[in-house]
């Protein structure tokens, strides 16, 4: 029984959510893992026209016997955990009863969504983070000084770890009220109420593979965000690339069988940083927006909008060693009458092929494209490859050839029969 990680292969919200909950619908998956990222992530999944974003909360959730697990990689924001449980909840699903959260995960404290947004107010320092609190909570864990989900077990533990941290940040909070018995409260009563989803994930989740269950671990962003291979600084704070769902679950790495990227039939952004194949005209950008939904499903944001870009695409599939793709929202490309796909940028009058490592060489490269025609026709209700329309079928077929990794599935709406497997 196979153990695959899901991750996003451009600038994050490809559509893993839609494409998590659609594994969990046909092939009896015993347990999806999200491994790292926080509420930064918005994953959206529609079922019969109800949608549902998570954030926190895995995206096998709304499936029965399904259980989700929330790994030590991930940065939990109690409130709003207890908020997605509860409107679940609310909605008569059964989550307590599936949830297990890592007591080795971190937790984002009030200081550090002051601090995140206090960064991003200075201009120096825009990065166009999502504020919730997500750099500075990882700071704090790599700088040893993190409160951990167990920590809210512990009344004087917990004091002990506050009073060090409002003093260590005082000078960058003096002007904020934080208020040490006020967040003390808080977070022993958040604890209290999520005590009984506390384990140690890494066991149970290695139990569950030594059992032979269906596994699904969830990334979140995308491999573009990661601290280490993205697009530095115009990062997230984690690694949302296949090697992040090892180290933030705690499972080796001879322990997965396959990756799956995913990706959008175009690409988004939302926030800073460079971005070679985004749409020189207000034309594309603003009907693409408008086609495609786009506007993030955390904050809201208009989300930038660009053609395909084969160079980022082919750099994820080596970083992630992908053993299948997933396509998403090639319907949002239905009415164009041409379409282009980046094969290569120019830099300095050569051709490069393999995404540069040097930011400023990726800001200014000229991209080089490949039109193709546009199918102009409406696809959403189609449910077969061969049915698709020709130009459709030679888009997709082009971009399987330039991330040279098999297509497995299309995606053509955000309703779980929205969707094409791929021979
Ligand atoms: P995630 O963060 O990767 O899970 O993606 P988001 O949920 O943030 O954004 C993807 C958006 O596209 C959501 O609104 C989905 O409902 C929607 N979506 C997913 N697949 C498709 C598709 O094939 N076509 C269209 N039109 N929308 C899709
Ligand atoms: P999902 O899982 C798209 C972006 C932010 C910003 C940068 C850093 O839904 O794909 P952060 O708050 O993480 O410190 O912000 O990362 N970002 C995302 N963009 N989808 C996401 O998640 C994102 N999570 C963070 O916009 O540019
Ligand atoms: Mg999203």
């Amino acid at each position: 029984m196979p153990v695959r990680v899901v991750v996003g292969c451009q600038w994050g919200d490809e559509g893993k959510g839609k494409i998590i909950d659609l594994l969990c619908a046909l092939s009896r998956i015993g347990v999806v893992a999200r491994f790292q990222g926080g509420a930064n992530a918005g994953h959206t999944v529609v079922v019969k026209s109800e949608k549902y974003i998570l954030h926190l909360i895995p995206s096998g959730i709304l499936h029965p016997n399904v259980q989700c697990y929330i790994g030590n990689g991930v940065v939990i924001e109690p409130d709003k955990l207890l908020y997605e449980i509860d409107l679940l909840e609310s909605k008569n699903f059964q989550v307590r009863n599936r949830l297990a959260i890592s007591t080795n995960a971190h937790v984002i404290m009030p200081y550090h969504i002051i601090l995140d947004k206090s960064k991003e107010s200075n201009p120096n320092l825009f990065i166009g983070t999502t504020g919730r609190g997500i750099g500075p909570a990882y700071v704090d864990k790599v700088d040893r000084i993190g409160i951990r989900m167990m920590d809210l077990q512990s009344p004087d533990l917990l004091r002990e770890k506050l009073a060090l941290n409002l003093k260590l940040k005082a000078s960058h909070l003096k002007r904020k009220k934080v208020n040490l018995d006020k967040i003390l409260q808080d977070y022993l009563a958040y604890g209290e109420r999520l005590q009984p989803c506390l384990r140690d994930v890494s066991r149970l989740i290695n139990e569950d593979i030594t059992a032979g269950k269906n596994i699904l671990l969830e990334g979140a962003q995308g491999t573009l965000l990661d601290v280490d291979f993205g697009t530095y600084p115009y990062v997230t704070s984690s690694s949302p690339i296949a090697g992040g769902a090892c180290t933030g679950l705690g499972i080796g790495p001879t322990k997965i069988d396959d990756v799956i990227g995913v990706f959008k039939a175009y690409t988004t952004r939302v926030g800073e940083g460079p971005f070679p194949t985004e749409f020189l005209s207000y034309f594309y950008t603003e009907r693409v927006r408008e086609w495609g939904k786009e506007f993030g499903a955390t904050t809201g944001r208009p989300r930038r909008c660009g053609w395909f870009d084969g160079v980022l695409a082919r750099f994820a599939a080596r970083i992630n060693g992908l053993t299948e793709m997933a396509i998403t929202k090639l319907d949002v490309l239905d009415r164009l009458a041409t379409v282009q796909i980046c094969t290569g940028y120019h830099v300095d009058g050569d051709c490069c092929r393999d995404l540069p490592t040097d930011l400023a060489i990726i800001r200014d490269c000229q991209p080089v494209y490949e039109e193709l025609p546009g199918w102009q026709q409406n696809t959403t209700n189609i449910r077969e490859f061969d049915k698709l329309p020709k130009q459709a079928q030679i888009y997709l077929r082009r971009i399987e050839e330039l991330v040279d990794v098999p297509l497995r599935l299309v995606s053509v709406g955000s309703e779980r029969d929205q969707t094409i497997w791929c021979k």
